[in-house]
């Protein structure tokens, strides 16, 4: 596969020509049946529309007049929020026209936002948007894009006017920023078997992104997020906080493009968790590589969850409920192994010893996994 390099970064190629001229040619038909007999006013988004305006331009096959427009927002990989105007456009061009903006990609829609609330003020006589590349999963305003050339993961791309740090608008496909190997596992295993001592270690050895279910509703409800709000009503009344909830949770954590992978923590559950955390991380091109089943004797679990509670003073780790507790486990949860092992990803690790020692097998196990490329 061909690389290229663009600064610090590189980047691998993604979407080729026939598909950008596809998405171009369906923008320009859909502009022409909104024209119907009244001439377009384009307005080119400066600088990364200019090889997507000349490639609409030409393919478009009635009357239209082009003004440019010159806004900046991004810095480096990310969105800035700050919209500047750069070069301004004389009201008089576009009063009273049906004006037809070209953006090369819309991302959070700040850029977007700032355009429409400025051109507005020139009164046209209609404004709409056609933007070659969307974001669906980080655009986060109202507005309904009128005209799509193709909708794209939250992804970093360069190529055909689009640029890193100004340089790739050159290249005439899209290329996508390449990212590190990465590594999606289930820690897994009884109450007590030190899947938590061992996520944080792996976490800081490895820099994944630790997702403890527990850690998750805290938070949620600490900061009183939407979430957290409903999971609250759940717990309050004692109830198990529904799956929905949950996987809305891990949902806005399995999104962040720049994570090395993830290890979940108490989380699946259940089988039926299982399967929706695989739709889940499907959607997100993403997969679970391994579940890491930490084994440690239920007559272990209980000793170490006794000697817990006779110097953590916690309640709940009294004999009776630490059984009843590794009952539901058995019951419930050890499912979730089978399911694994179904797809061949079941790893069972010694779960007795010290913690460096087995910490060592696990990360033994992870460095064995064939690891998917995230691109
Ligand atoms: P927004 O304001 O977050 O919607 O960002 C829109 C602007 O950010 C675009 O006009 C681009 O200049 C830039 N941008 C957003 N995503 C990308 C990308 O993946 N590659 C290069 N530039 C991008
Ligand atoms: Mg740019």
């Amino acid at each position: 596969m061909k690389e290229i390099k663009l600064h610090d970064k590189v980047f691998v190629p993604y979407i080729g020509k026939e598909r950008i001229a596809q998405a171009v040619k369906k923008v320009a038909r859909e502009i022409e049946t909104y024209a119907q007999d009244d001439q377009i006013v384009f307005v080119s988004i400066l600088k990364g529309a200019f090889v997507f305006s000349s490639d609409l331009l030409k393919h478009y096959r009635k009357n239209a007049s082009i003004e440019f427009y010159r806004l900046k927002s991004y810095e480096g990989t990310s969105s800035t929020g700050n919209v500047e105007i750069i070069v301004d456009i004389d009201a008089k061009l576009i009063t009273g026209k049906k004006v037809v903006v070209i953006e090369d990609i819309i991302d959070t829609g700040n850029t977007l936002e700032k355009i429409i609330s400025e051109l507005k003020k020139k009164k046209p006589a209609d404004l709409k948007i056609a933007s070659l590349f969307l974001k669906p999963e980080v655009y986060n305003k109202e507005y309904e894009v009128d005209f799509v050339g193709m909708e794209i993961p939250n992804k970093f791309i360069v190529g055909y006017g689009l640029d890193y740090n100004e340089l790739g608008r050159n290249i005439p496909e899209i290329y996508v920023l390449k990212q590190r190997k990465m590594v999606d596992v289930v820690l897994f295993g009884p109450p007590g078997a030190g899947k938590g001592t061992q996520a944080q270690i792996l976490k800081d050895k490895l820099g994944l992104t630790y997702i403890a279910t527990g850690d998750l509703f805290r938070h949620h409800i600490k900061n009183q997020t939407k979430l957290g709000k409903k999971a609250k009503e759940y717990i309050d009344k004692g109830n198990l906080v529904p799956d929905e909830i949950t996987i809305g949770m891990i949902e806005e954590i399995v999104k962040d493009p720049n994570s090395h992978g993830f290890i979940f923590d108490g989380f699946p559950r259940t089988v039926k968790q299982a399967e929706v955390l695989d739709k889940l991380l499907k959607d997100k091109d993403l997969i679970i590589d391994a579940l890491l089943f930490l084994d440690v004797p239920d007559e272990r679990i209980i000793k170490r969850l006794v000697e817990r509670g006779k110097t953590s003073g916690r309640s709940d780790d009294n004999e009776e409920t630490i059984k009843h507790r590794l009952n539901q486990y058995h019951n419930f949860t050890e499912p979730v192994k089978d399911y694994y092992k179904k797809q061949n990803k079941f790893y069972k690790i010694d779960g007795v010893g010290d913690i460096d020692e087995i910490n060592q097998r696990l990360l033994d196990v992870i460095k064995n996994l064939k690891l998917q490329v995230r691109d």
